[in-house]
C-alpha cells in the first residue's frame, strides 16, 4: 500500500516561532504551569485542541465573502439550516456561537435539581453546564473505555446494562435525556458503535427517554463505523451519518471541529415545543433565531464545512494520520490509548510517570515536559480537570490521567506529526526527571483553564 498522502495542497500559511528550551522552561514558569496560560506564538507545535483550529478551503473562505449578514431571515441561515437538515433528518435548527451555548439552552431548559443526566461520558462542558442547572451528569462508559491499554474498537460505547440498571434505580422521569457523545472525547476520541446507540435508543425508547447526540465529531465516528463495524464497508459516509442521527430525538454541536470552522455551534431536533422554548432563550443570550451569535459568514463556513468533512479521502487521511503518530508510539514502548482515537493521541499518565502520585497530577506534569522539550503544547484530561473534593478536601481523582495531543484539521503536515513523536519519545527516555505538582490557586469550576500549580521540590 502507497502512503496516505494528505488530500489538500497548502495555498495560506502561518509562521512557527521558534524558541529554547531554556526560554520554555521560564515560559512555562511564568504561565504557573498551565498550558492554557501560555500565549499561543511560544508554541511550537499546538495540539491543545482540534476545536477552532481547522484550517478551512479556499471553497470556505469563499463562502466568507457571500455570508448575508441581514439579521433577520439571511439567506445564509436557509443553507445552514438546509445543509444540517439534510445532515441529520432533524426539521428544527438553532445556530448557537459554540457548542456550550447550545448545550447552557438545552439544560437550562430540562436541568434542575433532582435531575440526572446520563451519557457515556460527558465532555466538561456539558457536565459543567448540566451541574450549573442543579442536575447531576453521569458517566456509564463500557468497562472497555475505562481501561486504556486495552484495544477494543468501539472503546466509547455505552454500558447499556448499567443505564437500564440507573434508570430502574433513578426513576425514568428524573432522566430528561440520554446524551451519546461520539466520538468519546473526553473518553480517549473512542467511536460508538451503531449498534450500541441502536441499544441504548431501544431503553431510552422503552423508557420514554429521549436521546441526544453531543454530535462534534460525527464524521470522524461515522468513519469508524465504516472501518470497524460489520455491514458498513460498503455504506456511504452520508448514508451511515444519517442513520446515527435517525435515532436521537436532537443533538448539540460545535462546529468548531467536524465543521472545519473556526467558530459555531447549533442544536438541531424534532420536538416543536422544545425547540420554541430553546429559541425564546437564545434570543436572550446569542441572538436572533437566524443567525444566533454568528455572523452570517460564519453561518456559510459551517454549511461548506459540513458537507466537506464527510469526503471519505479525507477521513481516511484524518483517521490514519492519529494512528500513524500512534503506532510509532507504541513501537517506542510509550504508553498510549488503543486503539488510537478519531482526533487525539491520548497518553496515559499514570503509565508513564508512575512515580508521580494522582495528588500531584501526573497529567499536568508530562504536559509541562512535552512544552518544555519540545514547544508542544497538549493538555491534561484526568485529575486537574475532573477531580473533586471531598468533605476532608482530599482529592477524589478522575478514572483516568491522559495528557491528550488534539490534531487541529487540515494543518499539520507528517513531518511536524513525525516531530512530534521524537519529542515524546525523548521525554519518555528522561520521564523519571519530571515532578509532580501542587495546585496554587484554583476556581470553583473548570479549574484546569485558569488554575496556577508549581512543582514539588
Ligand atoms: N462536546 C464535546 C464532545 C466537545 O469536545 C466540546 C469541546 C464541546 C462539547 C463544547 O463545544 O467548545 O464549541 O463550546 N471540546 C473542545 C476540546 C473545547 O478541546 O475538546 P465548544
Amino acid at each position: 500500500m502507497k502512503t496516505i498522502i494528505e488530500p489538500f495542497r497548502i495555498k495560506s500559511v502561518e509562521p512557527i516561532y521558534f524558541n529554547t528550551k531554556e526560554q520554555r522552561t521560564e515560559i512555562l514558569q511564568n504561565a504557573c504551569y498551565n498550558p492554557f496560560l501560555i500565549h499561543a506564538n511560544e508554541v511550537l507545535i499546538d495540539l491543545l485542541t482540534d476545536s477552532g483550529t481547522s484550517a478551512m478551503s479556499s471553497n470556505q473562505w469563499a463562502g466568507i465573502m457571500q455570508g448575508d449578514e441581514s439579521y433577520a431571515g439571511s439567506s445564509s441561515f436557509f443553507r445552514f439550516e438546509k445543509t444540517i437538515q439534510e445532515l441529520t433528518g432533524m426539521p428544527l435548527v438553532i445556530p448557537t456561537h459554540q457548542g456550550r451555548a447550545a448545550e447552557k439552552i438545552l439544560f437550562s431548559i430540562l436541568g434542575g435539581k433532582g435531575k440526572y443526566f446520563v451519557s457515556n461520558t460527558l465532555f466538561d462542558t456539558t457536565r459543567a453546564n448540566i451541574e450549573y442547572s442543579g442536575a447531576e451528569g453521569v458517566d456509564l462508559v463500557c468497562e472497555e473505555g475505562k481501561h486504556p491499554s486495552i484495544p477494543a474498537p468501539f472503546k466509547g460505547n455505552m454500558d447499556v446494562l448499567a443505564l437500564k440498571k440507573f434508570i430502574a434505580e433513578k426513576g425514568a422521569a428524573n432522566i430528561p435525556l440520554c446524551i451519546i457523545t461520539v466520538t468519546n472525547n473526553s473518553g480517549g476520541g473512542q467511536p460508538v458503535s451503531m449498534q450500541n446507540i441502536r441499544e441504548v435508543k431501544a431503553v431510552c425508547k422503552a423508557n420514554q427517554i429521549p436521546l441526544f447526540i453531543d454530535a462534534c465529531r460525527f464524521a470522524e465516528n461515522a468513519y469508524f463505523i465504516k472501518l470497524r463495524e460489520e455491514g458498513y464497508a460498503d455504506r456511504s459516509v452520508p448514508d451511515i451519518v444519517h442513520e446515527l442521527f435517525s435515532y436521537a430525538e436532537g443533538c448539540t454541536m460545535s462546529a468548531k471541529k467536524d465543521a472545519f470552522a473556526n467558530i459555531g455551534g447549533f442544536l438541531a431536533m424534532r420536538d416543536e415545543a422544545l425547540a420554541q422554548q430553546c429559541r425564546n432563550l437564545l434570543i436572550m443570550t446569542e441572538g436572533f433565531p437566524t443567525y444566533g451569535g454568528l455572523a452570517g459568514r460564519d453561518l456559510e463556513a459551517i454549511a461548506i464545512g459540513l458537507t466537506e468533512v464527510m469526503d471519505e479521502h479525507y477521513l481516511q487521511y484524518r483517521i490514519r494520520s492519529i494512528e500513524y503518530i500512534s503506532n510509532k508510539l507504541i513501537a517506542a514502548g510509550v504508553p498510549v490509548m488503543q486503539p488510537a482515537g478519531g482526533h487525539a493521541i491520548y497518553i496515559d499518565a499514570k503509565a508513564f510517570l508512575p512515580h508521580i502520585p494522582v495528588e500531584q497530577y501526573p497529567g499536568q506534569a508530562l504536559v509541562g515536559a512535552l512544552y518544555v522539550h519540545g514547544g508542544i503544547r497538549g493538555v491534561e484530561i484526568g485529575s486537574l480537570m475532573f477531580g473533586k473534593y471531598d468533605e476532608q478536601h482530599k482529592l477524589v481523582p478522575a478514572k483516568l490521567e491522559l495528557v491528550r495531543l488534539a490534531i487541529p484539521r487540515r494543518v499539520y503536515t507528517q513531518s511536524h506529526i513525525d516531530y512530534v513523536s521524537e519529542v515524546i519519545i525523548e521525554v519518555f527516555e528522561e520521564r523519571k526527571k519530571i515532578k509532580g505538582l501542587i495546585i496554587t490557586e484554583e476556581a470553583p469550576m473548570l479549574r484546569h483553564f485558569t488554575a496556577k500549580l508549581k512543582p514539588i521540590e
